[in-house]
């Protein structure tokens, strides 16, 4: 009985943390995936900043995100369009944005970093939050290929540091990875846990390893979709076709490519390459480096391995 009274004051306590933990968020970053966290923490009523490097961009990232609350509530909210535009409007007063992180993340529980996929800048980044940032504040990186403990080793709290991986589009994709560096202590893990759970999202928890879970079986595959094109054996609306039909994916690899970003695409193939080069998996494609070189990224620039309206 007394184990059972200890078991459940302990659950309570704990439970009582979880709930004041993570109230505030930090959000830099408000392209794709950047935008779809914002809108999940504020729909599940986190007060969050958004943070990127012009105001021109945080207009067009504040657009996307009304835009997707809007094909939401659609739905939701079939037979009473007044009371979406009211959660709409709800929602939108929970985020606020900025250009200056450094003071944003003054007031702020957990900063979830979804730049660019380059170490280096990601490092830089981390490296003047952590002087900022108060001793409380979990720093979390959505990085979909880089080692968690190199981008935390720019920072002095690599205990308050893991890795939070969402999936595109974020507001649909049940899928988070929390990622635990081996510097990564369990409290800081449990509390990205919980808070992923109160995202409404699914956890599933993984170490540090290149990929994770997801990406380290998704990258390769796409990547050996553009090399069985390259070697002419399918045109790639075949080759969508047949994924889609034969194997039951949303999208074919080709369609999910300009759906990531083709430069994010590259980024990943090109950090795997370099790390193993004599790896075949990690091997990267003249057409996805072409497509780049052109600045044809994908969906998100009108025009990737397709041409998007
Ligand atoms: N915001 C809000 N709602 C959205 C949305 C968004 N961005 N995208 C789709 N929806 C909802 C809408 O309700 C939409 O209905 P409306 O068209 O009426 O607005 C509904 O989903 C259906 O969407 P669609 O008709 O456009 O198409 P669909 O049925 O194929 O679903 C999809 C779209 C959910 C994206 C689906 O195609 C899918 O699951 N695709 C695979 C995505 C995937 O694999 N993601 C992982 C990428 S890898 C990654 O993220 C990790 C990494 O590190 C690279
Ligand atoms: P994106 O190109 O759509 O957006 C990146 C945003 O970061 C841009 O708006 C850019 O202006 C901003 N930015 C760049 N440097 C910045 C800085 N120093 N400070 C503030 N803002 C800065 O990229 P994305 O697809 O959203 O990817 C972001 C991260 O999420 C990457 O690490 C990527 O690997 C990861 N990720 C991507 C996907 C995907 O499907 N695209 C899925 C999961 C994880």
């Amino acid at each position: 009985m007394a184990f059972i009274t200890k078991q459940f004051t302990r659950t309570l306590c704990s439970s009582a943390a979880r709930n004041t933990a993570i109230k505030h968020i930090t959000v830099i970053g408000g392209g794709l995936m950047g935008s779809g966290i914002t809108q999940v923490a504020a729909t599940t009523g986190h007060s969050v900043v958004l943070v990127d490097t012009s105001e021109d961009i945080l207009k067009k990232s504040t657009k996307g995100i009304e835009g997707s609350l809007k094909r939401v509530v659609k739905k939701k909210f079939a037979d009473n369009p007044e009371a979406g535009e009211q959660f709409v409007q709800k929602v939108l007063k929970n985020i606020s944005t900025s250009t200056d992180v450094t003071s944003v993340v003054k007031k702020t529980d957990l900063v979830v970093e979804a730049i660019v996929e380059n170490l280096k800048v990601k490092q830089d980044l981390f490296s003047a939050l952590d002087k900022a940032a108060p001793e409380h504040t979990i720093f979390a990186s959505n990085t979909s290929s880089l080692p968690v403990a190199a981008i935390a080793g720019s920072t002095a709290r690599l205990d308050r540091f893991g890795g939070l991986h969402f999936f595109n589009p974020v507001p649909m994709m049940k899928l988070v990875e929390v990622v635990q560096a081996p510097g990564t202590s369990q409290q800081t893990f449990d509390a990205l846990f919980d808070f992923s759970k109160a995202l409404g999202k699914h956890p599933v928890s993984c170490k540090d390893t290149p990929g994770f879970l997801v990406n380290r079986l998704l990258v390769p595959y796409m990547m050996e979709a553009i090399r069985l094109h390259e070697r002419g054996h399918g045109s790639k609306e075949d080759i969508d076709v047949a994924m889609k039909l034969g194997a039951g994916y949303p999208m074919g690899p080709f369609e999910l490519l300009d759906y990531v970003g083709l430069d994010t695409s590259k980024f990943i193939i090109d950090g795997w390459n370099e790390m193993e080069p004599d790896n075949p998996l990690f091997a990267p494609s003249v057409l996805l480096n072409k497509l780049v070189a052109e600045g044809k990224l994908g969906k998100k620039t009108g025009e990737g391995f397709y041409k998007y309206k």
